[in-house]
């Protein structure tokens, strides 16, 4: 399904607006929207995305493909700066956000503020413009304090933080638009992706990217609670062909619904740490791993989380490209290059 979809890209192409392009799932979605010769609206304001991501970008993709590239350096908090992004465009890939748990809970005005209003705003701008489809990055946080596992679609909790609270009104603000106005929205709750350009840096950094670096730092990890705690880690390869597929699939069955987009593979946090230890010292043979501490469990954060993924498979052809091994395999080697 993945193959045939780029094929019919390549053959007809088409307009994106990706938000947050500036960020790491954002940045994957243009350079792989451009190898496969999309013109491409990127949109950020750069609050936690980095203008090196793009010039990354640029280096992946011949000049041609660049010169389909533009962006604008806006907010979305800005219905205007939204409506000038959304003209002329065919699909919308909605990535930007504040994200992280804890941001959340320190700042929850912040978070709101892009993942609530700023949604919002792009839900307006998208049905004024007439856009053909709108996919939004939802979060596996959504499921909240529901102890089922997997975790499927329809079966939610409680929200645990700020942040899942603003992607959960992500979920129903586009439930009614789809409803009220007819509107095409797919949402797409991603479970802790991973992968090139993923920020290594800050207080909210998620746990691959800053445990890399401070391995390769020589650093000590930190590791939360008693690192059973279990994600299901999925690479962004896997986020960016969920994205494709949610825009382009023409199953009238998947409009209008949210999927979960991970590997449907569970590793703990002390399997993840062995698991980065042995992808860098696949780059380098020599590497000694400092040994790790362990301290407090984090508040907001849930014990453990795994995905059913039976629904994207069957409605939008999701299969995932890549597991957890050979996705820090890839992006392992890109952070041993960058950082060095
Ligand atoms: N990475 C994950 O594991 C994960 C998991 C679940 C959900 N998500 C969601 O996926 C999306 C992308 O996440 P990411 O990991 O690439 O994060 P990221 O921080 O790297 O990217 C988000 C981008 O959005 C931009 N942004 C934030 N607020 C903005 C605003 N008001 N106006 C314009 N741009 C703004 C940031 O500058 C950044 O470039 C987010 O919506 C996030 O909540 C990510």
């Amino acid at each position: 399904m993945y193959d045939e979809t780029q094929d019919e890209l390549r053959s007809e192409p088409k307009t994106w607006l990706v938000t947050g392009a500036a960020g790491f799932i954002g940045s994957n979605l243009v350079e792989k929207l451009l190898l496969l010769g999309q013109t491409v609206v990127g949109l950020d304001n750069f609050s936690t995305g980095h203008a090196a991501n793009l010039e990354d970008v640029q280096k992946a993709v011949t000049s041609d493909d660049w010169k389909r590239f533009s962006f604008l350096e806006s907010d979305i908090t800005s219905l205007e700066a939204c409506c000038d992004a959304c003209r002329s465009v065919d699909y919308v890939l909605h990535q930007a956000a504040l994200g992280s748990v804890p941001r959340s809970i320190k700042d929850p005005i912040a978070s709101n503020n892009s993942n609530v209003d700023g949604f919002l705003n792009i839900l307006v701008a998208a049905r004024d413009a007439g856009v053909s489809r709108l996919v939004y990055a939802s979060s596996s946080s959504v499921y909240g304090d529901h102890p089922a596992l997997p975790k499927v679609e329809q079966n939610v909790g409680v929200p645990l933080s700020p942040y899942a609270v603003t992607k959960y009104v992500n979920e129903l603000y586009a439930s009614v638009f789809g409803r009220a106005y007819d509107m095409e929205l797919v949402g797409l709750r991603y479970f802790n992706v991973f992968g090139k350009r993923q920020d290594p840096n800050g207080a909210y950094a998620a746990v691959i990217p800053k445990w890399t670096a401070s391995l390769l730092a020589g650093e000590p990890c930190v590791i939360y609670g008693d690192g059973e705690t279990s994600r299901d880690f999925c690479y962004v390869d896997n986020a960016v062909q969920a994205n494709i597929l949610a825009a382009c699939c023409s199953n009238s069955d998947a409009v209008g619904r949210v999927f979960n987009v991970a590997v449907g593979e569970r590793t703990s946090l002390n399997e993840l740490y062995q698991a980065i230890i042995s992808a860098i010292k696949t780059e380098r043979p020599d590497f000694e791993a400092a040994k790790p501490s362990y301290t407090d469990f984090r508040a907001g954060d849930v014990r453990h989380s795994l995905a059913d993924i039976s629904s994207a498979s069957e409605l939008l052809g999701y299969q995932p490209s890549h597991d957890v091994s050979s996705g820090l395999k890839q992006a392992i080697a890109w952070y041993v290059e960058s950082l060095a």
